[in-house]
């Protein structure tokens, strides 16, 4: 490192008057630092450095004390992180980035080109504790992430505050269940990342105060933000997957079908519901255990008079290859003197949350008068995790943390007060001082640290099998620890349109485990409506029908045979397309980039002036890297409308019908609605793989793997195929299997050529089915030397070639002449 970078720079600029903010500035002291720079002026300390040369921190106070270097977010590692930059006269460069800071203390960002890609519009704001920082907005600027907050794609225009509510939501509603505040900036298809790590009630406004700028701020605590820079959508993704974790391998059988609902109880309907979904051959992998399986809804207890035999239920359950999902809530009755474990262990560990008079609080929730473990304890959340331990031996495999942002009826606020006291002990790693906090600082992180505490202890209870946590409430980060689902949406069209633009958001920030209440929570939908929500539902992460206490029946079958037909059909695709999904859910828990994604992470410079794609389309989306899923824009339309596909060659997944994007005068596909049909095409130049349909991820597909081959305009193609045992961590190790299958143009067609497998996880075939689209007539095959087969697929415009696979990797010459 040269001693340029060492050596402090101090300038001592003449005070300045900054006419916006009517202040004086006074001497300013801009000292390089090795991995940044740090700036103070005028009562203000600017300090901002590269973590990575594509990642920054930035954090500002007031006054002589350096606030707490912590987090509960950022992974401690990569808040450490630091590399070398380049000092300039106010700033510094880095590979990727540079950065300013003026004399009015406004810090700009560009890219290595000099394009801005975020400047401040004034030094920050103070109030008292309250702080805001404006930014200079373009009008080609667009914003996505924070979570799941209702309402369009694009926050441009909106503005939205953090701060968990358990509350019934319209498109409109805000705040809901979570607080990721995370956003990406989109500037003609360059694209920065915002994490705004503030756990307080923070706020993000787009260009609605000001029509030039965008905000955001919080009522205290400290400013501390990351930015990260793309250009690419993906590489966003990914640097916020480094800075706040990636959603962990999940079990495979939690991406099959789960039925829920509120509450299926006694222990005879819940099996009532799996024997039909087994006879009416309904493939699905999970039934959820709702409130009413406890004795007076008190978590971890179970009703013995609606569940006499509830651990053989669970047992029966697995043979039949379907697992159980049990509620366990945030909260813990408060009934002393009753033998209740949960509370006298906690009580006598003190590991509930207190008010100022040392008393715990006591607050209503399901089980009447409750009381509150105080998950920002690591001891406690350790403790929570111990209270798992009788429902894992049962052989519970999922676990559903509800009601935690934390939720709390009867009060005005709908949570705990904003005295209620938690204690911090101090974490060299996180960053924290051993202090006690009210709960306007934890009000917004408490569910993400409850689900850590399951998540922890399920690893400690079952260390070689991959836990399902669910959870309503979390925070920036809580992608490490569970998977999640959009609350209490309802039985109408519009939350099923609204479905799409919130998982996409709910990706973007990190939580590509999602789904929603599959024909919605509140109330009771047509059977249409039912209908079209499985179809839609069949291309989400997570997959799951659930319904509220008072709601009609809304299983499958619900409406007859007809409507069961259509949903079935759906869910069977997501079953036979489960080695495509699977391989898509590898790479996003590796790269941070979401299975449900908007057009523009695959495409983000399809638009000519550089807005992004979905704008235009809003229904649409990416289920994985290479199937668009094109409902219309809203999804009770009968009139006609015109698929918006990305350039390119697309394939119509039903039918097999190649459409040619790549020519600018190609005519529209249009769609007559129909209830039977969502629109899904496959993506020129994939390889999609797929398996013989199975009633539960449990189950060995019994064929050949088929490798659906789609051509690009240039007849390449590629597909890559992850697979393993579904359940432990021997991937780590040795124990996966991974092969990739591309296609190359020769004079006369192309050639298909496997790769040898890779891992020690055995594949579940000895056969390939090629199924190749998009040719202009049977061609003829050959390989190993010999001609094979070439047959005509019976419900697709395509051609199978069936080859033995033992692992070594093939190649298939396809002749079509010329
Ligand atoms: C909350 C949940 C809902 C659940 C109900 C009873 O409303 O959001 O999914 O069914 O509580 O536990």
């Amino acid at each position: 490192m040269s001693s340029l970078f060492r050596s402090t720079v101090k300038l001592f600029l003449a005070a300045v008057f900054l006419p916006s903010m009517q202040v004086a500035l006074h001497a300013q002291a801009v000292q390089a630092t090795p991995n940044g720079v740090r700036v103070t002026g005028n009562n203000l300390t600017i300090e901002l450095n590269a973590l990575r040369d594509d990642v920054l921190r930035v954090r500002e106070w007031q006054g002589a004390k350096i606030p707490e270097d912590s987090s509960w977010a950022v992974l401690p590692h990569s808040r450490a992180s630091r590399v070398p930059v380049t000092a300039t006269a106010r700033g510094f460069r880095t590979k990727s980035l540079e950065v300013s800071i003026d004399e009015a203390m406004r810090i700009t960002v560009r890219d290595s080109d000099g394009k801005v890609l975020q400047q401040q519009a004034e030094p920050v704001r103070y109030d008292d504790t309250n702080f805001r920082l404006y930014m200079k907005m373009t009008d080609d600027e667009h914003f996505f992430g924070l979570g799941d907050k209702p309402g369009p794609l694009d926050r441009r225009g909106m503005s939205f505050a953090d701060w968990n509510t358990d509350i019934g939501y319209s498109e409109s509603t805000d705040p809901i269940y979570k607080s990721i505040p995370f956003f990406y900036s989109w500037r003609s298809g360059h694209v920065l990342g915002v994490l705004f790590d503030n756990t307080w009630r923070a706020s993000f406004d787009f260009g609605k105060e000001r029509e030039h700028e965008y905000s955001f701020g919080s009522v205290n605590g400290p400013i501390d933000y990351y930015l990260m820079y793309g250009p690419d959508p993906k590489q966003v993704a990914g640097e916020y997957a480094w800075l706040t974790g990636t959603t962990p391998m999940p079990p495979k059988w939690t991406l099959g079908y789960q039925q829920s609902r509120f509450s299926y109880f006694p222990e005879s309907r819940v099996m009532e519901i799996a024997k039909r979904l087994r006879d009416d051959k309904f493939p699905a992998d999970g039934i959820d255990l709702d409130i009413d399986y406890q004795q007076n809804h008190r978590p971890f207890t179970v009703d013995r008079k609606q569940f006499p035999s509830f651990e053989q239920m669970i047992q029966q359950l697995k043979d039949e290859h379907i697992h159980v999902v049990a509620i366990t809530d945030l909260h813990i009755a408060k009934l002393p003197d009753a033998g209740y474990k949960p509370y006298d262990e906690g009580e006598a560990q003190n590991r509930f949350v207190k008010m100022p008079d040392g008393k715990d609080f006591v607050g209503w929730v399901w089980p009447g008068d409750t009381v509150f473990p105080d998950y920002t304890v690591a001891d406690t959340r350790a403790w929570w995790g111990t209270l798992y331990t009788d429902f894992v031996k049962d052989g519970i495999d999922g676990f559903w943390n509800d009601m935690n942002e934390p939720s709390v009826f009867n009060v005005a606020n709908k949570t705990m007060p904003d005295d209620a006291q938690h204690a911090i002990r101090g974490d060299e790693d996180l960053g924290f001082k051993d202090r006690v906090t009210n709960h306007l600082e934890i009000h917004n992180v408490l569910g993400m640290l409850q689900t850590e505490g399951t998540y922890e202890g399920l690893r400690k209870l079952r260390p070689n099998e991959r836990p399902f946590v669910l959870t309503r409430a979390s925070y920036a980060g809580g992608q490490r620890y569970a998977a999640t689902w959009t609350g209490d949406n309802s039985s109408t069209w519009n939350h099923l349109r609204l479905t799409t633009p919130m998982l996409e958001n709910l990706g973007l920030s990190g939580f590509a485990m999602a789904g929603a209440d599959v024909g919605g929570f509140r109330g009771s939908p047509q059977m249409d409506l039912l209908t079209k929500w499985f179809e839609i539902g069949a291309f989400q992460t997570i997959d799951r029908d659930h319904t509220t206490d008072t709601s009609r029946p809304q299983e499958p079958w619900e409406g007859g045979s007809a409507h069961e037909a259509i949903r079935r059909k759906y869910v069977e695709t997501r079953y036979e397309l489960m080695p495509y999904f699977y391989t898509t859910v590898k790479s996003m828990s590796q790269t941070g980039v979401p299975v449900v994604r908007p057009l523009f992470m695959e495409f983000p410079e399809d638009a000519t002036d550089g807005h992004p794609i979905d704008l235009d389309a809003p229904a649409e989306f990416l289920f994985g890297p290479d199937l668009l899923v094109a409902p219309p824009e809203f999804p009770e339309e009968t009139d006609d409308y015109a698929v918006v596909f990305p350039k390119g060659i697309w394939y119509d997944y039903w039918t097999g019908v190649r459409i040619d994007k790549q020519n600018p005068a190609s005519k529209d596909v249009t769609i007559t609605p129909t209830l039977e049909i969502l629109p899904v095409y496959a993506r020129g130049g994939s390889v999609i793989p797929e398996q013989p349909l199975v009633q539960s991820t449990d189950e060995k597909p019994n064929g050949p793997l088929t490798l659906r081959v789609y051509p690009d305009a240039a007849n390449a193609c590629s597909g890559a195929l992850y697979d393993d045992d579904g359940k432990s961590y021997a991937f780590e190790h040795d124990g996966y299997l991974k092969m990739e299958a591309t296609c190359t143009a020769t004079a006369g067609g192309l050639t298909i050529h496997l790769s040898a497998h890779r891992g020690q996880f055995p594949a579940w075939w000895h056969e390939v089915q090629f199924e190749i689209y998009g040719l202009p007539k049977r061609p003829a095959a050959q390989f190993a030397g010999h001609n094979v087969t070439v047959e005509h697929a019976p419900t697709c415009d395509a051609w199978r070639v069936t080859v033995p696979d033992n692992g070594t990797g093939a190649e298939i010459q396809l002749t079509t002449g010329s």
